[in-house]
């Protein structure tokens, strides 16, 4: 559904987005990712046409951005960042006005307004001036519009920004029940959205794409992905060397819990997994109490600022 090859935009001196290629499928829901600057934005303003490529293009829904702009704005749905709106149009105007501009005429322009006013929740405002709409409210107009007449392509930028969190799980829940049927890209800055909403994701730092792969892939990276870690009654240096000594186990570290006689001990293994019964065997064996044991899954935060701080000490 979208394929871009090779894209760069340059602002003046400034490489936004520099040479990035990716493929995404219907039933895709890939979130971007990437510091402030990275060129989120800017890639999404080209797949959706409001910006021209430098060099490079995007063919979306089998049409090239260069070539046929309408075609392509036709095909695509999109939730720009910050959310514009006319903001002395009514909520129900409003949604009128972008039914109209999609070519809906009639009961079908009803009905799709009526639609989207449906699946947003925005009947309690439909006829609230937009300037005075809360900032939540905004950003679910917005997101109205942006699905109002069904699009096969999906470019939302930060969604959920701005909205609490019942908003929040309701605009994911709206944005999977789609993705089996569309092709949709967002990006955001919340790292627990893409595990709770993608199928996939990319993450750019300086225009370029520095992973491209699954939530779960991501999150294998991650330093503490399959290590161990016990809340154990001891005294914490002593039992680093025991534990260090057991097969498979790479590297030990214990940290004295405030206030507590607790030590939360991780061991973490170059292997997949640490094998549990040799280690609470040896605990058992220095008659140290094992309170708690949790696999750790590892944490997104740490993949990202790994990968991106990366990136920008290389430069
Ligand atoms: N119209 C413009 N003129 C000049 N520079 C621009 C313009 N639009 C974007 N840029 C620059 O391009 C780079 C990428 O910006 P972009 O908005 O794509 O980042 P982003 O990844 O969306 O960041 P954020 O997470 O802050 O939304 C930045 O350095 C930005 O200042
Ligand atoms: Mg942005």
């Amino acid at each position: 559904m979208i394929e871009v090859r090779k894209l760069v935009k340059d602002f003046g001196p400034i490489r936004a987005v520099d040479g990035i290629c990716f493929k995404v499928g219907k039933g895709e829901i890939l979130g971007f990712l990437g510091p402030n600057g990275a060129g989120k934005s800017t890639t999404m303003k080209i797949l959706t046409c409001f910006l021209p490529p430098t060099s490079g293009t995007a063919i979306v829904g089998e049409v090239d951005v260069r070539k046929d702009s309408l075609a392509v704005r036709r095909k695509v749905g999109y939730l720009p960042e910050g959310t514009p709106l006319y903001s002395d149009m009514d909520v129900l105007g409003f949604l009128r006005f972008v039914a109209e501009v999609r070519g809906f005429r009639g009961e079908e322009a009803a009905a799709a307004v009526d639609r989207v006013m449906a699946s947003c929740r925005l009947e309690r405002v439909r006829h609230q001036s937009i300037d005075t709409l809360s900032k939540g409210f905004r950003q679910r107009v917005g997101f109205a519009q942006a699905i109002l007449h069904d699009p096969p392509v999906l470019i939302l930028d930060e969604p959920t920004d701005g909205l609490d969190p019942n908003q929040k799980h309701e605009v994911r829940d709206l944005i999977k029940s789609m993705g089996k049927e569309k092709c949709i890209i967002l990006s955001t800055h919340i790292l627990e959205e893409v595990e709770a909403v993608c199928t996939r994701a990319i993450i750019i730092d300086r225009g370029r794409i520095v992973a491209d792969e699954t939530p779960e892939g991501l999150r294998r990276r991650s330093r503490q992905h399959g290590a161990l870690q016990l809340l154990v009654e001891a005294d914490g240096a002593a039992m680093e060397n025991e534990l260090a000594e057991l097969d498979g186990v790479e590297k030990v570290t214990c940290e004295a819990l405030d206030d507590s006689k607790l030590c939360r001990v991780r061991i973490y293994s170059s292997a997949d997994s640490i094998p549990l019964q040799p280690v609470l065997d040896r605990l058992a064996g220095k008659k140290c109490p094992v309170r708690e044991v949790t696999l750790l899954k590892g944490s997104l935060d740490e993949v990202f600022r790994s990968i991106t701080r990366k990136e920008g000490a290389a430069a």
